[in-house]
Order: structure tokens, then sequence, then C-alpha cells
């Protein structure tokens, strides 16, 4: 099988139960406060290692980071790409509300000092396989041109969603993109699922685009051009944390072992449901015995 290198975040997730997200002005008192482990690029490692795929994080921590590269290790996840540097560990404040949606504030960090040395060491381990990337870290558009040139496929989750990035990435490199509504309209500039998958598909014809829509399941542009969706797959929700990584984690799962991409994504839906009904973010991610 083939493997895939994460080249992501490692945050330290802070998380409040609120009744509602603070608003301007306002002082919260929240009902509960956890600490836990997240990042969008751990939570996809994660979910790639408890989906039973080979994967490597490459990524960087400060010295306050160890329970994040310990978790990695313990799922099964080559962490010896995990640097460690003087900048503290990337960290998110996370109100999690009644119904279960979250708001997230983030600080890079450590995230945001992964060195060039370090960026072609995550390329040589990707060699033969597959990298995948999320916007949580610095150099993506560096690291996107050195990966084409050396033939590794890019799979990119652009999350966060940032216009300028948008702008400026050499999004027409990539073999994977994977986006939700808001980001899909952000890079497509255009607004219902169809047009969105439409317009990528025509402004970037090497990449495979995989559309998240949240309660309404996922979908993608079948060859004959034609928008295939994916129902969602019914939950309790109790927190959508990590929802979307466990999706990512779990497609690319399938896909390494040779599935269809609507087989993966079937397989993915399921997975991300039951990560809704569990709080927390990594540690919500289910292990694929849960899938039965
Ligand atoms: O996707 C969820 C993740 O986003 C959280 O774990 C948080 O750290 C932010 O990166």
């Amino acid at each position: 099988m083939k493997k895939i290198v994460c080249l992501g975040s490692l945050n330290l997730d802070h998380v409040y139960r609120v009744d509602h997200f603070v608003r301007p002005g306002e002082t919260l008192s929240s009902a509960g406060y956890s600490v836990g482990c997240g990042g969008k690029g751990l939570n996809q490692s994660i979910a790639l290692a408890r989906a039973g795929a080979p994967v490597m994080h490459a990524g960087k921590i400060g010295r306050d980071g160890g329970m994040l590269r310990d978790m990695l290790e313990k799922a099964g996840v080559d962490v010896s790409l995990v640097a460690e540097g003087e900048t503290p560990t990337g960290h998110a404040v996370i109100q999690v509300d009644a119904k279960g949606e979250n708001a997230i504030l983030l600080y890079g960090g450590a995230n945001r000092e992964i060195s060039e040395t370090e960026i072609d060491s995550a390329l040589d381990a990707a060699e033969g396989g597959i990298l995948l990337l999320q916007n949580e870290i610095n150099s993506i558009d560096q690291v996107f041109r050195r990966a084409h040139d050396r033939g590794i496929p890019v799979a990119f989750n652009f999350a966060p969603f940032d216009p300028e990035d948008a702008a400026r990435l050499p999004l027409e490199l990539l073999s994977y993109l994977i986006v939700n509504e808001i980001e899909g309209a952000g890079v497509a500039g255009v607004e219902n699922p169809e047009a969105i998958l439409a317009t990528l598909k025509s402004n970037y014809p090497h990449c495979r685009v995989i559309l998240t829509l949240g309660k309404a399941g996922s979908a993608f542009l079948g060859d004959d051009g034609t928008m295939v969706t994916i129902p969602p797959f019914p939950a309790e929700v109790v927190d959508t944390t990590s929802a979307g990584d466990t999706f990512i984690g779990y497609l690319f799962a399938g896909l390494l072992e040779g599935m269809a991409l609507k087989e993966a994504m079937e397989l993915a839906t399921r997975a991300s449901a039951i990560t809704v009904s569990r709080p927390g973010a990594a540690e919500s991610i289910p292990f694929r015995r849960e899938l039965a």
C-alpha cells in the first residue's frame, strides 16, 4: 500500500462548553473546560492511522507539545519528522455551543516555523506516496511547488480558508483539493455546490475536488460531469470539531486501499458521523472496528 505523509499542524485545543458563542463586549461563563489534542494536521493523521493506513506526520511543536507527539505515536503514526523548537506549540481556543457547533480561534506558534530543511525531509519521506496538507502551517506555496517538481501528488484541505491565500497559492499544481461549501465558494467565486465543482474542474482540470456539505453530506464531479452526492449518515450531534478531519483521514485511507472515490467517501461519511456524536477533537475520531 502507498504511504501518506501529513505535513500539518499540531495544536493544544482549549475547549470551552458554552450555551452560545461569546458576543462582542460580552463576558460569558463556560459550563466546562478541557485541554485535548488537535490541529487539523494531527487530527487527519490520527484518522488515517485509526482507519488502518500507514501514515507519517511531519510538523513542529514547542517544548510544551509532548502530549501531541505522544498521542500520534500511540495511534501508530510515524513521528520521526515531528520537530521540536523554542516557539510555543500552536493552540486553539474552541467554543462548543449547545447545538454542538464550534467557533475556533487559532494561535499558529510552532506550526508557522517549519524550516526549509524540515519541508525537504517531509518531501523525501513522501516520495512514492501522497503528501497531505492543510492551511495551518507556513510556506504552503513552496511545498506545492517543490512537491510538484518532484512528482509527488499533493492533497490540500483548504482550511482555514483565507481569500489572500486563494489568490496566491498555485492550486493548479494539486492532485486533490478538499473544501467545504464556504471554502469552495471562496476559491471558485460561485455559490451552489454544482457550480463550485464545475468551476473548479474547469480551472484545475488535473485536480480531483471533493466538496463536503455538512449536514447535506459530500459531493464530487463524476466522469460524465454530473455531480455525485454522498448522503450524510444519521448522528446525534454532540460536537462537530474534527468531523471534517475524520472525513479526510478516512477518505485517503480508503483510496490508499484501492477503493473508488465514491466508496472511500461513504466510508469517510460513516466515520465522521461517529466523530460528531462525541466530544473533543482527536480523541473523538473512531477506530475502523467501530464502523462495522
Ligand atoms: O478541525 C478542527 C481543528 O481545527 C481543531 O482541532 C483545532 O486545533 C483547529 O486546528
